[in-house]
């Protein structure tokens, strides 16, 4: 493997730009081979700098004009990166013409083609294969911008802003011009060119009155899928403002939806481009949970707008200032339009089911990085979904009040500007007078703490003594880590259900007795309680304020107890995991005892407990009947020191739903029917039983009972949604009956010209686990449905296998590992950003017990050898092998 030469960049190195521009005016003459470009930008110079120096890569020069006046060769040096210019006046005019190749784009970082149509993704440094360019995000100006194309091929032409004019060319070309009153960077650029239909809507603001022109773009047929998306949208305009008092700024918001997109979505000034998978939904073809991932994504995209756009990135590392606070946004907004109980628990299971994976192992850092080799590898879970948790603890501290008056202050102060973390948390400390110094240090140090609890109850001196103690092994660019400042939500319990608040021994300032909060901060902190006639019950770190593994050894007794009577949801949810993974990791130890597999009569009521309880709503409900995904017991299991056996894992997991299944049938079943209706729509409430159902159903089949099995295959059968109709399809598709193979095939059959359905097919295919040979696998990739252009196929097939199938992936001949490296390898020849992303599969190599480690050290050893990785993929191939 040979290393991209001084590539890595770092914070420290910082500096201001030398030059700014006032004004860019951008002209492309379209085309899918070849498209000409010309950028003439008004540059002015702060220093006393001669040379100027811009970004580029991925296109031909065709020339370079200062003032009007060509240079020749002698006057600038091209590289493959840059366009390095030797003298430039104070002030002056650039004009640059270079051609580019859309049709051959395939990494989808530039302009690019998706099926027919022409589009963009800048960011993050996406614009320098557009033209030459300082390619940073500090570097705003003005964008007026003309496209011309041929008007049969790209009948729709679109670029941020106002369209403020149009014509024909005469020669079967047509154009239009755009022009975005606010400045911006680059990396906020977007065009779109093709044949689309749209979707139109009209929002009026409520703050001004302001009328605004929606427009959503998708493919010819696609129309009718869009109306989750529209309305998801005006209620986020409309959350906004009444949240944040935020008011949209452009006349039009337009969104397109394109099938070749590398992520979710991305927010370009008044013209977002998404990924498909984001806008298009109709309960036919779409899941309760796809419905939901639309509203939050669409959020996301629209907040953005605000947290982004108006205020940006000064520079790369702070990402997170963006996007930790976007996406708290985001989950704001769907905890307001839905269940605050039920999306925090969703939000805390992806959290831990991939940030806390990721913050434990060898790509690790830091929510403001200090250095990395390629920007893309860092839109990670950390920057975004860690990033989301910071902002929600600071929102802890302040209070919902002191949030909202920091935010205030945060656009009063920095609006148009590109600024850092500090500059966040410098709103948010002046419009409270708090001192956030200390709680800073989340920004700087990886890892996820450690909350060890000791309780003592001393029933002479009726006093309650609890201590915390935090710690994390992690370090951080070689620095141990130092305690950070949690902001813990936590209440006691009297025997009788009621929260209590007893008199506390030492007068304790980290505690906030009437927000119930204790700000710990230090390594180790105690308080003692007294008058307690009877031990109490801990609730700790209610609502998940802080994200942290909790290590307490308690009586199961306790979590009994919370999972009924604690007024926090999140803790019930929480009380019924924590019973659920010690069963299943008894299971384990019986497995390493080569012991029979038998689960805890105790823990089997406890889950029956769960079954009856009409106190739960019913998506809560089945989040706590759903045991633990195999995602969260491998992180169990290297918390609790011991190294990953992933096969024993997956058979006490697996004979532990299949015990429940058995011994709770009557009332499975019984539930199964309670919610088994006709009537669709997508309230909470219709979800919530749909999810209820469907978790019913899966206990029942893992039974195996042709009576259940029936049952699935009916429902399948007959379901007029796709949530009912996909649960019950993966019931079957994880047994193996001749029902399986007849479903999978009818499903295919009836949705193999939808590519967003059949990547669900594809999906499930992945998991299936009978062919150890893995041909499976390479007949999917050749199936006619398949599309390895289009990266939701390639992650619906191989990001499934290597997450999902489990004992395929991880099988002991290695030859899972084998065919992923293939894979990878393959990908990565024409889409860097996709395999890296792909290659995260392997974080997991020092954790697996040896055997396993011993087969994966071989592949990575092999792909150690290759030579031309792409950038992305040899940073994080580095960081795991190191
Ligand atoms: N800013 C976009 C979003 O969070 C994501 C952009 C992804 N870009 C990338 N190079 N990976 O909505
Ligand atoms: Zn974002």
């Amino acid at each position: 493997m040979s290393s991209p030469k001084n590539s890595t960049i770092k914070l420290i190195d910082y500096t201001k730009s030398d030059f700014e521009i006032e004004s860019l005016e951008l002209e492309f003459e379209l085309d899918a081979k070849k498209t000409y470009v010309t950028s003439k930008a008004v540059y002015t110079k702060f220093s006393h700098q001669k040379k100027l120096v811009l970004n580029g890569e991925q296109q031909d020069l065709v020339s370079v004009e200062i003032n009007g006046n060509k240079l020749d060769k002698s006057s600038f040096k091209l590289t493959s990166t840059t366009l390095e210019i030797f003298e430039v006046p104070e002030c002056f005019t650039l004009t640059i013409k270079t051609i580019i190749y859309p049709s051959k784009n395939t990494s989808l970082l530039g302009l690019y083609m998706s099926s027919d149509i022409l589009c963009t993704q800048c960011e993050a440094e996406g614009f320098r294969r557009i033209t030459y360019f300082l390619d940073r995000p500090d570097v705003m100006t003005k964008y007026r911008t003309k496209l011309i194309a041929h008007k049969n091929k790209f009948p729709v032409l679109l670029s941020n802003g106002n369209k403020v004019d149009s014509g024909e060319l005469g020669d079967g070309r047509h154009w239009t011009i755009w022009e975005d009153p606010f400045k911006k960077p680059s990396y906020l650029f977007a065009l779109v060119a093709g044949d689309l239909s749209v979707v139109r809507d009209v929002y009026v603001t409520s703050i001004n009155k302001k009328k605004i022109d929606i427009e959503i773009y998708c493919d010819k047929g696609n129309e009718g899928k869009c109306d989750h998306a529209m309305r998801s949208l005006k209620n986020s305009m409309k959350w906004d403002e009444e949240k944040f008092g935020l008011e949209y700024d452009l006349d039009m918001y337009m969104i397109v939806a394109v099938n070749s997109f590398n992520m979710g979505a991305m927010e370009n000034k008044g013209l977002n481009i998404f990924n498909s998978a984001y806008v298009l939904a109709r309960k036919d073809t779409a899941t309760d949970d796809d419905f939901l991932g639309i509203e939050s994504v669409i959020g996301h995209e629209y907040f953005h707008n605000w947290t982004g756009n108006r205020i940006t990135c000064r520079d790369w590392f702070q990402l997170t200032l963006k996007e930790g606070l976007t996406v708290y946004r985001d989950q704001e907004f769907s905890s307001d339009m839905n269940s605050r109980s039920v999306q925090r628990i969703k939000d805390v299971l992806k959290l831990r089911s991939t940030q806390f994976v990721e913050d434990s192992g060898p790509t690790a850092h830091p929510i403001k990085p200090k250095s990395y080799i390629q920007i893309d590898n860092f839109y990670t879970t950390t920057i975004y979904e860690k990033g989301a948790e910071i902002i929600r603890m600071i929102e802890k501290i302040v209070g919902k009040e002191g949030f909202r008056k920091g935010m205030d202050k945060y656009f009063e102060l920095y609006d148009g500007q590109a600024v850092t973390t500090d500059d966040f948390v410098h709103a948010m400390e002046i419009a409270n007078g708090t001192d956030l110094t200390h709680f800073k240090r989340w920004y700087d140090q990886a890892g996820t703490p450690i909350v060890k609890i000791n309780e003592l109850y001393d029933e002479t001196s009726k006093k309650y003594t609890l201590e915390l103690e935090q710690t994390c092994e992690m370090k951080t660019y070689g620095e141990s880590w130092r305690p950070c400042h949690l902001p813990v939500l936590f209440c006691l319990f009297d025997s009788q259900g009621n929260e209590i608040f007893p008199e506390t021994l030492e007068s304790l300032p980290n505690l906030d007795k009437t927000k119930k909060i204790w700000h710990l901060k230090e390594n180790k902190e105690k308080a003692t309680f007294l008058n307690l006639e009877h031990r109490p019950i801990l609730s700790f770190n209610r609502q998940f304020s802080c994200p942290i593994i909790v290590k307490h050894d308690r009586p199961v007794s306790d979590h009994i107890f919370l999972m009924k009577n604690d007024t926090d949801e999140f803790n019930r949810f929480e009380s019924s995991q924590i019973l659920a993974t010690d069963a299943i990791m008894q299971n384990v130890d019986l497995l390493k005892e080569q012991k029979e597999l038998s689960l805890d009569p105790f823990y089997i009521e406890s889950f029956g407990s769960i079954l009856y309880d009409d106190s739960l709503g019913h998506s809560i409900k089945a989040s706590c009947l759903d045991l633990p995904s195999m995602a969260l017991l491998k992180q169990e299991m290297s918390n609790r020191s011991l190294p990953i056996d992933i096969h024993k894992l997956l058979m006490a997991r697996e004979g532990s739903i299949k015990t429940l299944g058995q011994s709770h049938q009557e009332f499975l079943f019984k539930l199964y029917n309670e919610f088994k209706t006709d009537t669709f729509d997508l309230s909470s409430k219709s979800m919530g039983k749909r999810e209820l159902k469907n978790i019913c159903l899966s206990f029942l089949t893992s039974t195996e009972n042709p009576e259940y099995i029936d049952l699935a295959y009916q429902q399948f059968i007959n379901s007029n949604n796709m949530t009912d109709e996909l649960a019950s399809l993966s019931c079957l598709a994880k047994i193996k009956c001749d029902k399986t193979e007849l479903a999978l095939d009818s499903f295919y059959k009836k949705w193999k010209d939808e590519p967003l359905v059949i990547q669900k097919w594809f999906a499930l295919k992945a998991t299936q686990t009978h062919d150890p040979s893995l041909k499976f696998l390479i007949d999917l990739a050749n199936n006619p449905a398949f599309d390895k252009k289009v990266p939701n196929f390639l992650r619906s097939l191989y990001t499934t296998f290597a997450n999902q199938n489990d004992k395929l992936f991880h099988q002991e001949n290695g030859h899972g590992y084998k065919i992923m490296i293939d894979r990878i390898l393959e990908i990565d020849k024409y889409n860097p950003d996709v395999s890296a992303r792909m290659f995260n599969a392997f974080r997991i190599f020092k954790k697996l017990e040896i055997n396993l480690q011993n087969e994966m050290k071989i592949e990575l050893e092999r792909l150690k050898n290759e030579q031309n990785l792409s950038k992305n993929l040899f940073e994080i191939v580095s960081q795991i092998t190191s």
